[in-house]
């Protein structure tokens, strides 16, 4: 899909990946850990920020990106064109409050742009299902780029079998495959999800070697 496309889907509601919550895994994780060392997160395709933001309540300086203006205006709380339509959406993206200032979105393809600067930790959560497969590797080059070294990769993975997508299907297999030549992994194991999604989710706690 290309940036556009998701554009569009933002811009027509058509966001069925879009739960109003952050990933109950990222939740329970960040719980579990409360001494995590790091400062700084990204969350690449955060959408309209759930995520992002559970990690700046965390207290880490967070970075959400993505490729669609649109998201990047809803995780913002700000307009987007047609605001009566995305209204439901931008107040419950705009409706934490306390939100601290070290929490920024900003517009780019994870998969083709320059990091700002390295990060710390990379957070994970339906992207890599979102894009198509053959990108995978760029992805995974991507991940590379934007993290520091020994930097930690956290994701929650979806273990669907679908071809067509977005969402496109993964295994574990081909996870380990792609990632274990680069990452050592500090463990694994299966959250709590979204209702329609349990027992679908594979966490992976990968560090870069
Ligand atoms: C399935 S949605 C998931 C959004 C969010 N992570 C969530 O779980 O609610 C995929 C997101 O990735 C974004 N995206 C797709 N390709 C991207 C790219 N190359 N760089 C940054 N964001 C991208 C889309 O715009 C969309 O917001």
């Amino acid at each position: 899909m290309s940036s556009t496309d998701w554009e569009t889907r933002y811009q027509t509601g058509d966001m069925p990946w879009e739960k109003g919550a952050p990933s109950p895994g990222l939740v329970d994780f960040l719980a579990a850990h409360r001494d995590l060392t790091g400062e700084t997160i990204c969350v690449p395709g955060c959408g309209t920020g759930h995520d992002a933001r559970e990690w700046a309540k965390a207290g880490f300086e967070t970075f959400g990106f993505d490729i669609a203006p649109s998201a990047i205006a809803l995780a913002q709380g700000t307009p987007v064109s047609d605001p009566a339509r995305l209204k439901t959406t931008r107040q419950r993206a705009g409706s934490e409050t306390g939100v601290p200032m070290r929490l920024k979105f900003r517009l780019a393809d994870f998969l083709r742009d320059e990091p700002p600067f390295l990060f710390d930790w990379i957070f994970e959560h339906t992207l890599f299902c979102a894009i198509d497969p053959g990108e995978r590797e760029l992805y995974v080059q991507a991940v590379l780029r934007w993290l520091k070294p020994g930097g930690d990769y956290l994701a929650v993975n979806y273990l669907i079998p679908d071809r067509e997508g977005p969402p496109f299907g993964t295994t574990r297999e081909e996870l380990i495959e792609r990632f274990a030549p680069h990452f050592s992994l500090l463990s694994e194991w299966v959250p709590r999800s979204y209702p329609n999604r349990t027992g679908l989710e594979l966490m992976m706690w990968w560090r870069k070697k």
